[in-house]
């Protein structure tokens, strides 16, 4: 114990040098925050969030309440039921956009306009956390969900040439090349990465313009880009391990790391995976636009917001201002494996994947996420459902039929 106070008193004179706003007041008690970082490089990264939030606010007690399951699956059940039992936790991670949105209008957040400063944040980040002028959550990062990973020393032995991997053709002939070498071509994992592949393959379809007018009802499900793109999603199941239901996201990472998969499309969470597993990025692993979405960005940001029935309010307060703290967001993000959703990092601090993604996200156009909070979540829960459906059964028609009434369902 004696050596964690030492290491934080030294993390709090470190940041007291660096300028970070010390806390105020004496903030007590304990402030519990659900998330589901339970993996590699996000329990990384969490605990040293912990760390420093810890060392500017010593007399809080910080209990990480973490339900497994990525994208939120299981803890966004777990906190509806404690939300509406009126337990809610002091703070819970959440995604900006419609997700957060849900909890706006549901009366669940209180406003906390005045916890962070606009000025340093893009509209366009801004804009997803709040509603009529107020911001209700505080977004830690920005995480980058159409990415292509690859194993860097099989593609190099098959002489697969990754610049043009981002094509959906030159991609399909790479599978077809890995599957002949006899590894598996594309790691995939359960019902949830099943929906997350299937956003990256409709923005590739439809194109940027296209794929947003999905989301706002200016574009049917029945255009002609959806059915390529369950034509697509047919074709790069076809390539992928069969026993896909019954694994994580971060087991289907690990057939990277084991040499047993060649490529992987998720979000950059995996980023932080892999060098949690000692890989090395443009060593180990490489990475490209999932195939068809050159220049375009998916957002994926996680935040955290203050319940208005929160137990410890002044200390969700201290939470979600600190982690509106560049200090905090270059803690964080080097090791989650996402980029700061503000101005003013130390780029020194990020590798050469991070710095490809920070350059990304500043030219490119931004998308919202299809399997991370991004659009309507009834009409994502309900996509979700269809497309895993499909990828058992392959009926184009009857699955863009299917999508078609779940989006009119939907009020699109
Ligand atoms: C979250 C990430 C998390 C990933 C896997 C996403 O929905 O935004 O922070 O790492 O799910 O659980």
């Amino acid at each position: 114990m004696k050596r964690i106070t030492t290491i934080l008193l030294c993390i709090a004179v470190g940041l007291a040098v660096l300028g970070v706003p010390a806390a105020v007041g004496a903030v007590t008690g304990k402030l519990e925050i659900v998330h589901w970082w339970t993996a590699g490089g996000e329990g990384e990264a969490l605990d040293a969030i912990a760390a420093l939030f810890e060392s500017l606010y010593p007399e809080v007690e910080l209990i990480g309440a973490s339900v497994a399951g990525g994208a939120g699956t299981v803890a966004k059940g777990v906190l509806q039921t404690r939300i509406l039992a009126g337990n809610p936790p002091d703070s819970f991670q959440v995604h900006a956009g419609m997700e957060v949105r849900g909890h706006i209008l549901a009366g669940v957040l209180e406003p906390i306009t005045d916890l962070l400063d606009p000025a340093v944040f893009p509209k366009a980040v801004l804009d997803l956390c709040g509603y009529e002028g107020e911001v209700y959550c505080v977004p830690i990062n920005v995480h980058r969900p159409n990415t292509l990973w690859v194993n860097k020393e099989i593609v190099d032995e098959l002489g697969i040439a990754i610049p043009t991997l981002s094509d959906f053709d030159v991609f399909v002939a790479a599978c077809e090349k890995a599957k002949a070498a006899g590894y598996v071509p594309l790691a995939l994992g359960e019902a949830w990465t099943v929906n997350h592949l299937f956003g990256s393959v409709l923005l590739g379809a439809l194109g940027p313009d296209g794929y947003r007018g999905l989301w706002d009802g200016s574009v049917p499900f029945t255009d002609p880009g959806v059915t390529l793109a369950l034509e697509r999603m047919k074709t790069l199941v076809g390539y992928a391990n069969v026993d896909h239901a019954a694994l994580s996201w971060d087991a289907a990472a690990q057939m990277l790391v084991d040499g047993k998969a060649v490529f992987n499309i998720m979000g950059d969470w995996a980023e932080g995976y892999f060098k949690a597993k000692g890989w090395e990025p443009g060593v180990d692993f490489v990475w490209a636009s999932a195939p068809g979405t050159r220049g375009s960005f998916i957002l994926c940001i996680d935040a955290f917001g203050v319940p208005k029935d929160a137990a410890n309010k002044e200390a969700a307060r201290a939470w979600v201002k600190t982690i509106a703290s560049i200090e905090a967001q270059d803690i964080f993000n080097p090791v989650k494996g996402s980029v700061p959703s503000r101005s003013g990092a130390d780029k020194s601090l990020y590798d050469v994947y991070l710095i490809w993604s920070m350059n990304d996200f500043a030219t490119s156009e931004l998308v919202p996420s299809l399997a991370h909070g991004g659009v309507l979540e009834a009409l994502a829960g309900d996509i979700g459902d269809i497309i895993n459906i499909f990828v058992t059964k392959p009926d184009v028609a009857g699955a863009q039929g299917s999508l078609n009434r779940a989006a009119i369902d939907a009020g699109l």
